[in-house]
């Protein structure tokens, strides 16, 4: 697939010696979506900010739609939207004189109905006379997604576009979201809510202390790092486990009334070894009554991963 952007060791170290991003590589392939995971302080900010031309990376490369950004950045630049994590626009203005402005900074057409699409999409057309600085937050991050969109970019970066926004008007991000991967536009994503990447990304990368510790699909992440979990409930508690079952990875539980199987690492096979291991379980005779099975979340394979970060640290 084209690549639509390239990050070739990307440093940032900030006036005080801070490294936010340390030896980045990463290409972003046309039309995927992306989702960047970090914790609070992992660089996801300060990558976005070099790509879009606010932070000054220490070293390393970008090229953007084959631009090198230290040199051509204009020609990149048009093409790339951002809504920035935080809220800082033009506060005073109206809703709909922003978004139009917005459209006409990076050189489009004036498009009264392509402005009234975006406001409606997001529901903010009744807000359209509105003064931004009276509105709630989730429509003022609503507002910096309008303006993102008015100018119709190829790459879009979503800094927590869904930071302190309500249930519903998520889910109403996600479509919009959606409607965009439809249109052929690559988004960049970073997110706190990883069942958010879970869902929408295509690609999933984990960045802590400006490192990229890895990037993968995001299925073969799950598959890859993911594990599964089952617990069976038996109709007569076991005191021991016997033998047929010796070859799972499983500890009784509950005082010996519920079986655990743990398994499955980094193969995605744990759920047809629980189905074996059920098959074993009746041949031994031993009855059950019920089988909850999990495979593990993106948020637990994330979370484990950032602990071996510490711990290697
Ligand atoms: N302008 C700046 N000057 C100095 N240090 C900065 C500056 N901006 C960010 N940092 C530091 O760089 C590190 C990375 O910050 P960044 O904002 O990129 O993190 P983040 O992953 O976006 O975090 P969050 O999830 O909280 O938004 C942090 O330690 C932060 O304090
Ligand atoms: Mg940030």
């Amino acid at each position: 697939m084209d690549s639509i952007l390239e990050l070739s060791g990307l440093s940032k170290v900030y006036p005080g010696g801070l490294k936010a991003l340390d030896d980045v590589d990463l290409t972003i392939r046309k039309g995927e979506i992306f989702a960047l995971l970090g914790p609070n302080g992992a660089g996801k900010t300060t990558l976005i900010g070099a790509v879009c031309g606010l932070v000054r990376p220490t070293s390393g490369t970008i090229r953007a739609f084959g631009h090198d950004m230290a040199g051509d950045w204009r020609k990149a630049r048009s093409r790339i939207g951002l809504v920035p994590q935080e809220l800082s626009t033009d506060m005073f203005e109206p809703v709909h004189r922003a978004v139009s402005y917005s459209r006409g900074l990076f050189g489009l057409a004036p498009d009264r109905e392509r402005i009234e699409e975006i406001l409606r999409s997001l529901s903010l057309w009744d807000k359209r006379d509105e003064r931004i600085m009276a509105l709630s937050g989730g429509m003022k991050r609503r507002v910096l997604i309008a303006k993102a969109l008015a100018h119709e970019p190829d790459l879009l970066f979503l800094d927590e576009p869904t930071a302190g926004v309500d249930v519903e008007l998520r889910k109403g991000m996600w479509a919009i979201i959606d409607e965009m991967r439809e249109r052929g536009v690559t988004i960049i994503l970073t997110t706190h809510y990883i069942e958010e990447a879970e869902m929408m990304a295509d690609r999933v990368g984990i960045i802590n202390r400006g490192k990229l510790l890895m990037v993968d699909e995001k299925e073969a992440m799950m598959k890859r790092l993911g594990r599964t979990e089952a617990h069976i409930t038996l109709a007569k508690p076991l005191v021991g486990l016997p033998p047929e079952i010796g070859r799972f990875p499983v500890e009784l539980e509950q005082g010996g009334t519920s079986l655990c199987y743990r398994g499955g690492d980094g193969t995605g096979l744990g759920k047809s070894e629980v189905a074996d291991l059920t098959k074993a379980l009746i041949a031994a005779g031993i009855d059950y009554t019920g089988i909850d099975t999990r495979e593990s979340s993106l948020e637990e394979i994330f979370v484990s991963l950032l602990g071996e970060g510490e711990g290697a640290a």
